[in-house]
């Protein structure tokens, strides 16, 4: 007897958040806060200063953009991440821990732990698949 066919589930659609804490403006204090410890970090600080310099304004503006579209679902956000991050040069995959480690502490100390979990949980995903487009590599089989 064959076996009964299962069809592939679809994963769940993200949501907007919906809680009185999350706006543009908490959005706009968590990307400074967390840029500003990512500039001091003695490994990850140096990437940015060689590619922001003196422009981190609009980096931070565009960086809001994005989490209110990652966070709020407004379309506030309509760039590539990927390239912007396949092109830069000096970055292993073991920064990505660094990066999230700010993250995490960075969401941790503004917003209660349910609400942190949502920014940390989309914030890895992103990160998995920016580092499958920058690292990964087919094995050639011969
Ligand atoms: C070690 C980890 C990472 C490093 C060193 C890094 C570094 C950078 C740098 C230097 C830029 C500016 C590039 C430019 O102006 O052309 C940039 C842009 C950006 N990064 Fe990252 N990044 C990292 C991880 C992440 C992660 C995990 C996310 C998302 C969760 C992210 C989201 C973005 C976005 C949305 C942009 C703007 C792209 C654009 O539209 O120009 N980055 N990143």
């Amino acid at each position: 007897m064959n076996a009964p066919r299962t069809r592939p589930v679809p994963p769940e659609p993200e949501l907007p958040v919906d809680h009185p804490l999350i706006d543009r403006s908490f959005i706009a204090r968590l990307v400074r806060a967390f840029y500003g410890r990512v500039r001091s970090d003695p490994r990850l600080g140096p990437i940015f200063a060689a590619e922001i310099a003196d422009s981190w304004e609009p980096h931070l503006e565009k960086m809001t953009d994005f989490w209110c579209a990652v966070i709020l679902k407004n379309g506030a956000y309509s760039g590539r991440p990927v390239p912007a991050h396949v092109r830069l040069k000096g970055i292993v995959e073991e920064d990505f821990g660094i990066w999230l480690h700010h993250f995490h502490m960075t969401i941790s100390g503004l917003c209660p732990p349910e609400v942190a979990t949502i920014f940390v949980d989309r914030a890895e995903r992103i990160a998995r698949s920016l580092k499958l487009a920058m690292f990964f590599k087919l094995e050639r089989s011969s």
